[in-house]
């Protein structure tokens, strides 16, 4: 009796993890995503690329899951790969797929897990932390000037390197220094084009500057999304500048507006 009776409850439960599962996270990835990551397409990492998938890797698995999750800006992947309704577990459970699935060394693995550790949140400087030690050296904040030229000021502590809340306390400091600099529209542009014309790669003519009030808006269309990047680290920069709107998009998505 007692066996019966464990059977069914066996059975019960498969019936309601397959229903559970209706989709593995495989099938998941083969319906959503393929599309984009199996050719690679605007620059999707694929799977199985070793290259792109360290690359990646060496700002932690968190902060993939992240942007991911959130979308990545000027770029076709959009929040969660345009399935904006799954949920962020099973939406996980792919790219723990898609990173499986490419059968990486253990140490990328496990170096991104250290890196997760340190608990670091912003972007940009997670960005910018090349070597990966969880802080900023002047080195490492090199191509903004600006940035470089306040650092002892940001560096409250004086360990020679700018921590997270360091990094984060030193941006908002700076937005309010540019925000209150009175300029008129006509130079803002000149100094935005200027800000624009020194980004190696970056062809100004594609770019379009419309500044109203202080308010930039960046349209058009560059290379590649590094560039978009670029081009926002230096406009943030030009002092007078009220807000900023990066809509620059890269050359391949053109197709899909
Ligand atoms: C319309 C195209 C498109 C679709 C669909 C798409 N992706 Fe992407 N994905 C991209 C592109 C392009 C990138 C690279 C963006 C960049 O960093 O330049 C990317 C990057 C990623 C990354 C790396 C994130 C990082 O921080 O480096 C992950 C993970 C990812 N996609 C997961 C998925 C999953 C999971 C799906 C399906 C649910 C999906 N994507 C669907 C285009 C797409």
């Amino acid at each position: 009796m007692r066996i019966t009776t464990n059977i069914f409850m066996a059975l019960l439960l498969a019936t309601s993890v397959t229903t559970v599962c209706a989709a593995t996270p495989a099938e998941q990835y083969e319906k959503f995503c393929t599309i984009c990551h199996l050719p690679g397409s605007h620059g999707a990492p694929k799977v199985g690329n070793h290259d792109a998938w360290t690359q990646r890797l060496r700002s932690g698995l968190n902060s993939i899951y992240r942007n991911a999750i959130e979308g990545i800006p000027n770029t076709t992947m959009l929040a969660k790969g345009g399935q904006a309704g799954l949920p962020d577990s099973e939406f996980r459970a792919i790219v723990d797929f898609m990173i499986a699935a490419t059968a990486l060394p253990p140490s990328v693995i496990s170096d991104a897990r250290r890196y997760d550790r340190l608990g670091l949140t912003d972007r940009d400087f997670i960005r910018r932390d090349v070597s990966r030690d969880g802080y900023l050296s002047r080195q490492e904040v090199g191509t903004d000037p600006v940035l470089l030229k306040g650092f002892s000021r940001f560096d409250i502590n004086r360990d020679g390197r700018l921590s997270e809340t360091e990094y984060r306390n030193a941006e908002t400091a700076l937005e309010r220094e540019r925000i209150a600099v009175n300029a008129d529209d006509a130079s803002l542009n000149t100094a935005v084009g200027k800000a624009l014309a020194a980004i190696k790669g970056l062809k100004t003519e594609d770019v379009k500057i419309e500044i109203s009030a202080g308010a930039l808006v960046l349209s058009g269309v560059v290379a590649h999304p590094g560039l978009a990047i670029e081009a926002h680290d230096a406009v943030k920069r030009v002092a007078g500048l009220k807000s900023i709107q990066n809509r620059l998009i890269t050359g391949d998505q053109m197709g899909w507006d």
